[in-house]
């Protein structure tokens, strides 16, 4: 069934743009502005995606002669700063000109990628976010932070270039496997925990195979997709109030970093940070045993925990250290004071750091 569930409206410093969720809504770029006024259109579609979706990419724009499909890999490995150089040469050789507009159609890695080689191409040219994996539903499509990636860092070369517009099909889901889904319900129990009371409550209603019902759908994304367009309209460029959507991220980075993202996933890893600043938040007084209990009990019911992590402590506080986001060589965290109630840029004492991460290897 084709319809529109939800219109959101993010708040931009460069414009304006909306964030569309529903069903079957692909088609909607054929009406949109940037696409009618452009020269060409270059969809990046990842591909998995791709493979998946051939026959409904092809019915969708291949009769418009402006419309080109650059694939574009699995894997982290396609945001290397020099994979966009390549990208770049294509769309100029190829008459990719200032009034020529990207699509980006795939999970966060599609997106991010698509979205840095939008912003720097002739100095920006326009983007349209299709966002297939929960995840990018929820978090890395909104916002506008596009980047690639260093050898020596993630993320590490990057702009704030918002899209001009969001179009999130939920029916991609149908087809994203269970490991990549807890991914996106990682990042839907922060928005929950750090503010968004109507998804917490759905959340304790439902369950992990919920998430492949599209009735529930329908209800958690735009719950949560809503949450972080709530927090990047207020403040985008991250001066404060957006840096509690690193909840859970500072301890979560710092495992994934000592792991060498290897055996565990981004889910895992923040589900685990979430765990470990709830611990500390409680071991602070500022959450009480209940509010602390409840929290251990969703993160374990849409089982995000499910590997035996081997850290060593101390090595996983430097690893904290090198975060991009401490200021003054300090390890800067979000704590819950209460729960919806987070408190950013707050400094644990080492001892009660270390206590907590010792309950947690
Ligand atoms: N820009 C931001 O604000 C922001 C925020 C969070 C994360 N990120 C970035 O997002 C990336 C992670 O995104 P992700 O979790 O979406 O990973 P991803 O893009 O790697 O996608 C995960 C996997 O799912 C597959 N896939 C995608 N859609 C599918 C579908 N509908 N059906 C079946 N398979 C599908 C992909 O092929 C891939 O193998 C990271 O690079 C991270 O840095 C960016
Ligand atoms: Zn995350």
């Amino acid at each position: 069934m084709d319809s529109i569930i939800k219109i959101f409206t993010v708040k931009s410093k460069l414009h304006e743009y909306p964030v569309i969720i529903g069903n079957n809504i692909l088609k909607l770029i054929l009406d949109d502005d940037a696409f009618k006024s452009s020269d060409k259109c270059a969809l990046f579609v990842n591909k998995t995606i791709y493979n998946l979706y051939k026959e409904l990419l092809e019915s969708t724009f291949c009769s418009y002669k402006k419309c080109e499909i650059f694939i574009v890999k699995d894997g982290e490995s396609v945001k290397q700063f020099k994979n966009s150089e390549k990208y770049l040469s294509k769309l100029l050789k190829s008459g990719y000109t200032r009034n020529s507009l990207i699509v980006a159609i795939g999970g966060g890695v599609t997106g991010d990628f698509a979205g840095f080689v939008a912003s720097v191409y002739m100095r920006g040219i326009k983007l349209i976010q299709v966002p297939t994996t929960l995840l990018s539903m929820v978090d890395s499509s909104i916002g506008g932070k596009v980047a690639v990636n260093l050898s020596s860092g993630k993320n590490m070369i990057g702009v704030f270039y918002p899209p001009v517009k969001v179009i999130t099909d939920l029916n991609f889901l149908q087809t994203l496997n269970e490991s990549e889904l807890r991914n996106g319900i990682s990042e839907s129990l922060k928005h929950a925990f750090i503010g968004e009371r109507d998804l917490y409550e759905l959340l304790e209603k439902g369950t992990f195979e919920d998430y492949k019902k599209s009735e529930f759908l329908k209800k958690v994304v735009p719950l949560a997709a809503g949450f972080k367009i709530d927090v990047v309209s207020k403040d985008e460029s991250e001066k404060g109030l957006r840096a509690i959507l690193n909840y859970g991220h500072t301890a979560g980075h710092a495992i994934e970093s000592y792991k060498n993202y290897k055996g565990i996933s981004h889910g895992e890893a923040v589900a685990i940070g979430m765990k470990i600043v709830s611990e500390i938040s409680n071991k602070l007084g500022f959450i009480s045993n209940d509010e602390l209990n409840s929290i251990l009990k969703l993160i374990a019911k849409y089982g995000l925990i499910y590997s035996n992590i081997n850290f060593n402590s101390d090595k996983i506080i430097e690893h904290m250290k090198y975060d991009k986001k401490n200021k003054n060589d300090q390890i800067n965290f979000v704590l819950l004071k209460h729960l919806f109630n987070p408190e950013i840029n707050c400094l644990v004492d080492n001892k009660v750091l270390k206590e907590v991460l010792e309950n947690n290897k």
